[in-house]
C-alpha cells in the first residue's frame, strides 16, 4: 500500500503507564549542534506525549537563520512526516510569508512541544483530535527549545499562538493583549507574538477572511521590522 495520509496507522498509545523523566534536559547531547539535538530528540522521555505520537518534529531551517517562527506542537500531518508546519497551518503561513521579502526557505520553523498530543478517541480512529499541551509539558520540552534559540541566535522570534508566546515569556503573557508588540528575551532575542494559523483556520466563515488578512499583516510587519 502507498504511504498516502489516510492509510497512514495512528500510533499505538502505550497500554500500560507511561515513564517520563520530567525535563528533556535529561536527554539533551553533550555536543549541541542542530544535527545532533534533531537526533537525540527521537529519544526523549522528559514527558509522556512522545507515548502516543509517531515520532518526535524537530525544528527546520538555516542554522543562522534571523527569524525564528515558534509553534504550539506537531499537528496530524507533521507528525506522519516528521517535519514542522507541513500541514494546513504551514500552509497558511506559507501564504503570509510569501507575502513579505523573505524566502520561506531563509527562516527556521519549530514547536514549543516536539511531540503531537492528540486525543485517542473510539470514534476517531483516523481523525485524530489535536489537544492543548499543558503547561508542564511545554516546560518540560523546552530545553530543546532553548537549544534552538542558543543555537539559531534568531534576531527575531515570531511566536505563533499562545502556547509558544506562554513558553517565551511566561505564564501571564496574554495574545489578546500583547499581539503584535516587540519584546526583548534574556538570550537577546526580540520576540514578536501573534495568533496560531490554526486559530484563523478554525475561524467562523464570517470571519474567516478577516483573520487571515490580520494574520498575514502580523507576520508580513513582524518581517519588515527584524532588528539588525
Ligand atoms: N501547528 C503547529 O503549531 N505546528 C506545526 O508544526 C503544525 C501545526
Ligand atoms: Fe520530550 Fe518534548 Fe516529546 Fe515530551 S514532548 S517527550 S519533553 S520531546
Amino acid at each position: 500500500m502507498s504511504p498516502t495520509r489516510s492509510s497512514a496507522k495512528a500510533p499505538p498509545c502505550a497500554a500500560g503507564p507511561v515513564e517520563a523523566t520530567g525535563s528533556a534536559a535529561d536527554f539533551l547531547p553533550s555536543r549541541k549542534t542542530l544535527p545532533a539535538l534533531r537526533r537525540a530528540v527521537q529519544g526523549c522521555r522528559g514527558c509522556t506525549l512522545y507515548a502516543c505520537a509517531t515520532q518526535a518534529v524537530f525544528g527546520e531551517g538555516p542554522r543562522k537563520a534571523a527569524v525564528m517562527f515558534v509553534g504550539e506542537q506537531p499537528g496530524d500531518q507533521e507528525d506522519r512526516a516528521g517535519h514542522p508546519f507541513v500541514g494546513p497551518s504551514g500552509r497558511l503561513l506559507d501564504v503570509a510569508i510569501a507575502e513579505s521579502d523573505i524566502a520561506r526557505d531563509d527562516v527556521y520553523v519549530t514547536n514549543a512541544v516536539k511531540h503531537f498530543k492528540w486525543e485517542p478517541t473510539p470514534r476517531a480512529e483516523r481523525r485524530r483530535i489535536h489537544k492543548t499541551p499543558t503547561r508542564g509539558e511545554v516546560m518540560a520540552c523546552k530545553p530543546w527549545l532553548d537549544a534552538e534559540i542558543a543555537l539559531v541566535q534568531p534576531r527575531l522570534i515570531i511566536a505563533l499562538g499562545a502556547t509558544a508566546a506562554k513558553a517565551l515569556l511566561g505564564p501571564a503573557f496574554r495574545v489578546s493583549t500583547a499581539r503584535g508588540k516587540l519584546q526583548t528575551l534574556e538570550s537577546g532575542s526580540m520576540v514578536v507574538a501573534t495568533v496560531h494559523p490554526s486559530a484563523v483556520l478554525r475561524a467562523p466563515p464570517e470571519e474567516r477572511a478577516k483573520a487571515e488578512r490580520a494574520f498575514i499583516r502580523d507576520v508580513t510587519t513582524a518581517l519588515r521590522r527584524i532588528p539588525t
